[in-house]
């Protein structure tokens, strides 16, 4: 993988599999009735790849916001109600909640409606929605689809030379729901700077290729612009506007003790913290992107 964050403000790559997944999500497409497309809600736009607009033409697509549970409920709502307002069918989802899955197979219908009263004029009736499954890696592709089945079902890969026949999930026990599991795909060139910090705050991509306290550095300068409380209340620390990236990381480290010799605070270690401590929503429930009318 090749990549410079920080000289070029850019994440480059372009691995062999994502040009795979791209042919195998065009094949498959015409085998489903529709396209769910996983995002998610902390970072709303920032975790849709932008070549699934073409790539997944224009099926009915049901958008999944999912790590809800995660992410800010007021905002939750802003971004369901922005996708509704671009023709996407919506819904807020925790993976880990077993509860999600009726209201997407409620949702599912509702998309699908033309599909299966062309179905029932024709007199099918038996057949299925099915439902393409796609998103970037680590959005809960996975846990949402084992959710929905109520089983573990073998994942697709996103990794290269896994390869796995097509395999048709059913949902649930009776369901008129059928799932098609595609493997996670990220796009060659993330564009921007603030795009590629985002999908680093999530995880969505690893810390491994990136600059550790720079991505704490900054992810500490949105929450102290968007959710001051909330660092105060978990570090008991003072801030203002002006507070600087590296100030905010030896404000925190200083209140968690993370100080070495000569009462120097370890910034790598609280960095490490930090990014942990909100990936795992300790400090709360967080969005990190506002919807906004593009
Ligand atoms: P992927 O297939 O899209 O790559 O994602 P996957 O399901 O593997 O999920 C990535 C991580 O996100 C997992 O955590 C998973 O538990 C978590 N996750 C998925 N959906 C939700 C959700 O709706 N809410 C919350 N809070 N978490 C969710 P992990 O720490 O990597 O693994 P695990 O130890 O939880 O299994």
């Amino acid at each position: 993988m090749e990549e410079n964050l920080k000289e070029n403000n850019t994440i480059n790559w372009f691995p062999g599999h994502m040009s795979k997944t791209r042919r195998l999500i065009a094949e498959n497409l015409k085998l489903c009735d529709m396209v769910c497309e996983i995002i998610d809600a902390r970072i709303p736009q920032a975790s849709r790849n932008p070549l699934f607009e073409e790539l997944l033409g224009s099926k009915p697509r049901i958008v999944v916001l999912n790590k809800s549970d995660l992410s800010d409920e007021v905002k939750n709502k802003e971004w369901a109600d922005y996708f509704k307002s671009k023709g996407a069918f919506c819904m807020l989802c925790d993976s880990k909640n077993k509860n999600s899955g009726a209201a997407f197979e409620k949702l599912c219908k509702t998309a699908g409606a033309d599909i299966l009263e062309k179905r029932a004029a024709k007199g099918i009736t038996t057949k299925k929605l099915r439902v393409m499954v796609a998103g970037i890696p680590n959005v809960g592709k996975s846990t949402f689809i084992n959710m929905l089945a109520g089983r573990k079902v073998a994942a697709a890969q996103d990794k290269p030379g896994v390869t796995k026949g097509k395999q048709w999930i059913t949902v649930g026990g009776a369901s008129d729901l059928e799932l098609l599991d595609m493997p996670g795909m990220l796009w060659p060139k993330i564009e921007t700077h603030r795009q590629a910090l985002l999908l680093c705050y999530t995880g969505a991509i690893k810390d491994t290729i990136t600059d550790t306290e720079h991505i704490a550095g900054t992810l500490a300068v949105i929450l102290n612009n968007k959710y001051r409380d909330r660092l105060k209340e978990r570090y008991k620390i003072e801030t203002t506007d002006e507070t600087e990236p590296h100030e905010l990381l030896e404000k925190i480290g200083k209140a968690r003790g993370f100080v070495k010799k000569g009462s120097v605070v370890d910034t790598e270690r609280t960095s490490e913290i930090l990014i942990d401590e909100y990936r795992a929503g300790k400090l709360g429930r967080i969005t990190l992107e506002d919807a906004r009318d593009d």
